[in-house]
């Protein structure tokens, strides 16, 4: 199983990262079988489990639910699990739904959205034991504060605040961070400049490893495709080729192209 020790070996030894997202033991399998390094069990499950419009409406019960069913499908995939909406929204709070998750779920780390605001939260939690992967950029829990599914970090002053905000989090104990829809120079230079793997989602071929949500990549979610997401089914005769097709682009750096970044 991966640490994040071995996990900031691959970064510093260059070897990407492949990091799917996953809600059930069968497909929890089929991907440790398939070679992807880190599981996220992302609160998106709200949107294409749950059919909902959002992630806000996701419980603390619901990732302990779908997160324990991954486990049982894969025991030795490092898993990260989403910390949801509104549960971590105090230190205290945090520290209760962090603990919950990592003791019911088997999670090996817990993400949780936002910039500054979130550093005494972060430090709370890795001081007392529990990894922690931020998440900066686009930020789906606060969709409707961000006015929508937009790219971040467009503007020198917002590219500034998300780069001031990823050193901070790893001064405080942050040991992953996921970078979602920002510019490919902004996430290359942030992960150029901390220690902990940098996971993007759009966010250019720079980062230390990528993540997409595994119903986007297999072309079975609703809706239209995110510019930054790709159909590994096309060509593929199964799921796990497909799987292990992204594994590979991701570790050749195939994935993402230009066309996929902004
Ligand atoms: O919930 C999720 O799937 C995520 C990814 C989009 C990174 O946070």
């Amino acid at each position: 199983m991966n640490t994040t020790i071995s996990l900031k070996t691959k970064k510093q030894s260059g070897e990407k990262i492949s990091c799917l997202t996953v809600y059930d033991a069968s497909f929890a399998e089929i991907l440790a079988d398939s070679g992807v390094d880190i599981f996220l069990v992302g609160d998106s499950l709200g949107m294409v489990v749950q059919g909902r419009e959002t992630t806000l409406p996701v419980s603390v019960d619901e990732m302990i639910y779908h997160a324990s069913a991954v486990r049982r499908g894969a025991a030795d995939t490092f898993m990260i699990v989403d910390l949801p909406f509104m549960s971590y929204s105090t230190p205290e709070l945090a520290l209760k739904s962090a603990g919950e998750v990592m003791k019911k779920s088997g999670a090996n780390m817990v993400k949780l959205e936002g910039g500054r605001e979130m550093l005494k939260t972060v430090e709370t939690l890795s001081s007392r034991g529990i990894p922690v992967c931020a998440h900066l950029g686009l930020l789906p829990q606060s969709v409707h504060k961000m006015g929508g599914y937009r790219v971040q970090g467009k503007t020198e002053d917002s590219a500034l605040r998300i780069f001031e905000d990823a050193i901070a989090m790893e001064d405080v104990g942050a040991d992953m961070l996921v970078l979602e829809c920002v510019p490919a120079e902004v996430a290359k230079r942030i992960s150029q400049n901390v220690e902990m793997p940098v996971i993007g989602i759009g966010a250019g071929v720079d980062c230390d490893g990528q993540v997409l949500v595994l119903y986007d990549m297999l072309g079975i979610s609703k809706g239209k495709r995110p510019k930054f997401s790709k159909n590994f089914m096309e060509g593929q005769g199964s799921i796990s080729a497909a799987i292990k097709a992204y594994v590979s682009a991701v570790k050749t750096k195939e994935f993402p192209a230009l066309e996929h970044s902004f």
